[in-house]
């Protein structure tokens, strides 16, 4: 496993962005209830978090519940919404502690009244803190983001605005819930799945995705600083060939 020393804090990704995934599975090899996999996966969070703002990283971004996951059991979503509003509400001393931001990304509305109101009194009370901004994804959908952010430019075209000639990626990205937040340079998805679902598709254009088999609760900030590593290892080339990218960085 490597060591925080390891890694090249002057060259870490501003943001990373985290498909928690494998809960489900992890609760079965346990022969216990999905849910369990849920609370164990809370241990998970609070390490990567803890990690992830000790060693410098700006933003990190969670995928914690996607809008396609309002489809599963009942008894599952339930159980999901009041492990997030307790998590959310204990965690806020850890956040204080540790100078994070807490901000959400998604159809907040679709949220439960109880959800909703926990996470703005967080997201309020830690609104100052400037070490690390933590990126809830709740209820989120890259297509759905895409599809709201289209309607308010056409919105603003109808009512003059905006014209035609303004719209341009910058534009665009300034009308999706992540309009003040960097793209990740590092996308992390556990459990070995190599699927996006429906995550950060706009935002991901040119990060490094990285795969790893670990069960999301098992993942602590060992297997981050694994996939810093492995980040750090590669060559960013944005189009360009190697040799331009060599002669700029000479
Ligand atoms: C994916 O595993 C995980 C989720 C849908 C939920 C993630 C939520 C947490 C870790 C709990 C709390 C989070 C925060 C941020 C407070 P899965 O259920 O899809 O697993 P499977 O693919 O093995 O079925």
């Amino acid at each position: 496993m490597p060591n925080k020393t390891d890694i090249n804090t002057n060259t870490l990704p501003n943001h990373v962005a985290i498909i928690m995934d494998g809960n489900g599975r992890w609760a079965k090899q346990q022969s216990k209830i999905r849910v369990f996999g849920h609370k164990v996966g809370v241990t998970a969070v609070r390490d990567t978090v803890e990690g992830a703002a000790e060693i410098g990283l700006k933003y990190l971004t969670l995928y914690a519940f996607s809008s396609e996951n309002w489809n599963r059991p009942k008894s599952e979503i339930n159980a999901l919404m009041e492990l997030l509003v307790n998590t959310i509400t204990k965690e806020t001393k850890t956040l204080m502690n540790n100078n994070i931001r807490l901000v959400a990304i998604g159809n907040l509305d679709d949220l439960p009244k109880k959800c909703l109101n926990n996470l703005s009194l967080a997201i309020e009370k830690t609104s100052q803190n400037n070490k690390m901004t933590l990126v809830l994804a709740l209820s989120y959908s890259s297509r759905k983001e895409i599809v709201q952010a289209i309607q308010q430019i056409a919105e603003k075209i109808k009512s003059g605005d905006m014209s035609m000639d303004d719209i341009n990626e910058e534009s665009v990205k300034n009308h999706l819930y992540t309009y003040n937040i960097p793209d990740p340079e590092l996308l992390i998805r556990t459990s070995g799945e190599l699927r996006i679902s429906n995550f950060l598709m706009w935002q991901i254009a040119y990060s490094e995705l990285y795969f790893t088999k670990i069960l999301w609760p098992d993942f602590r900030r060992e297997n981050l600083y694994e996939a810093l590593l492995d980040f750090q290892s590669r060559e960013r080339r944005f189009g360009k060939t190697s040799e331009q990218i060599e002669k700029e960085n000479a």
